[in-house]
């Protein structure tokens, strides 16, 4: 067997050992309990120089609490810039650790703290830096492009990291340049990406275990029973999900379409955080979750990523009473210095070919 496939086959090994942790129970508040518990972490916010910046798929109360705090919510290209930008000296990531880990590559001189430092991800589980080190070391003569999904360890060993709302552009202008590509970890959105560029890329074989549980045949059938509906499909869903998409594209991209298109019901693939905010852009319009259950459904199939999901008010507020080190993002700073270089050649492509993370439409 060649070093290729061994590499991409202990990659698919480590992939089906990634245990996926349950979701946490969260008891029903009433509304004025929740303003009040509001209002306490901003408060605590304020006392510590702290802003909160959210991804859209964290608890819709989450992304009230940022929106009226002054902090951002957003998809991973966004959350990253945020940072950058932002005067307080403490940032509140609530998200997954590949956030909080960019935020602090970005800005070494602030505190980064999350909530719950066990709060994963998939793709980045998927792909340890010493197996994917190994991998980059058989083919010196690729560029390597990670996806923002992963440690700052596997950036630390790329020329590029992209996050899905960039990842097309920047590939297109690798493929201008003539460069042969390594792409990791994610294997359905690389395969999208080659669909859609024509490039070819050695694949690293991660997954999303919230995407990859979005079922083909169900979604014919529920594409049958709504034919008026338009698809939206993140691309890090299978191949046959994607095949039936009206829109491909990052959570920003989708939630644009929402506020944008002109029909009035949307079957959506990514998850369900997500409604949070396509109900605040286009609150007349039907949403619809694509369908994951079916034979053998788990808990993994409720469109609803278990590591976001350990994000709650109740857990920001009790970090901010005791922002230890527990909560706390370090990083070694020579890998923080060798990851920023691949995450800030893709702020300034961005920047230069005017990609925004956010949603810019009236909310
Ligand atoms: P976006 O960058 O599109 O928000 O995606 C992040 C992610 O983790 C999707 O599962
Ligand atoms: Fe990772 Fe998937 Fe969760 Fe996004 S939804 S953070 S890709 S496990």
């Amino acid at each position: 067997m060649n070093e290729i496939n061994e590499t991409l086959l202990s990659a698919e090994a480590i992939r089906k050992t990634i245990e996926v942790p349950a979701h946490p129970i969260k008891p029903p508040i009433t509304t004025e309990e929740k303003e009040a518990l509001k209002s306490r972490i901003k408060k605590l916010m304020r006392e510590q120089d702290a802003v909160l910046v959210a991804h859209y798929y964290t608890d819709g109360d989450i992304q009230e609490l940022a929106e009226e705090s002054g902090g951002c919510v957003a998809d991973s290209l966004e959350m990253a810039r945020f940072g950058t930008t932002a005067k307080e000296q403490t940032l509140v990531v609530a998200g997954v650790s590949f956030m909080g880990e960019t935020s602090k590559i970005l800005n070494p001189e602030k505190r980064v703290l999350m909530p719950d430092l066990r709060a994963t991800c998939s793709l980045d589980i998927g792909c340890p830096a010493d197996v994917f080190g190994a991998f980059c070391d058989a083919h010196p003569d690729h560029t390597v492009v990670v996806y923002a999904n992963t440690s700052a360890a596997v950036k630390a060993r790329a020329d590029w990291m992209v996050t899905s709302g960039i990842a097309l552009p920047i590939v297109e202008h690798l493929k201008a340049q003539g460069e042969k590509i390594l792409w990791a970890p994610d294997r359905h959105l690389g395969h999208y990406i080659e669909k859609v560029t024509g490039v070819e890329m050695l694949l690293w074989q991660g997954s999303c275990v919230v995407h990859e549980e979005f079922k083909s045949v169900a979604l014919e059938r529920i594409r049958r029973l709504h034919p008026d509906a338009a698809v939206l499909v993140h691309p890090e869903s299978p191949e046959h999900v994607t095949d039936q998409a009206d829109v491909v594209g990052s959570t920003t991209k989708l939630i644009e379409a929402v506020a944008t298109m002109d029909q009035k019901k949307f079957i959506v693939a990514t998850d369900d955080g997500i409604f949070w905010k396509m109900k605040q852009v286009a609150p007349d319009k039907i949403l619809i979750s694509a369908p994951t259950a079916g034979e053998g459904a788990t808990c993994e199939s409720c469109a609803h990523c278990p590591w976001m999901a350990m994000n709650s008010l109740q857990n920001i507020e009790a970090m901010l009473q005791n922002p230890g080190p527990q909560h706390e993002i370090n990083i070694d700073e020579s890998i923080r210095e060798r990851a920023m270089l691949p995450i800030r050649r893709m702020l300034d492509f961005a920047d230069s070919h005017g990609i925004s993370g956010k949603y810019q439409g009236n909310a």
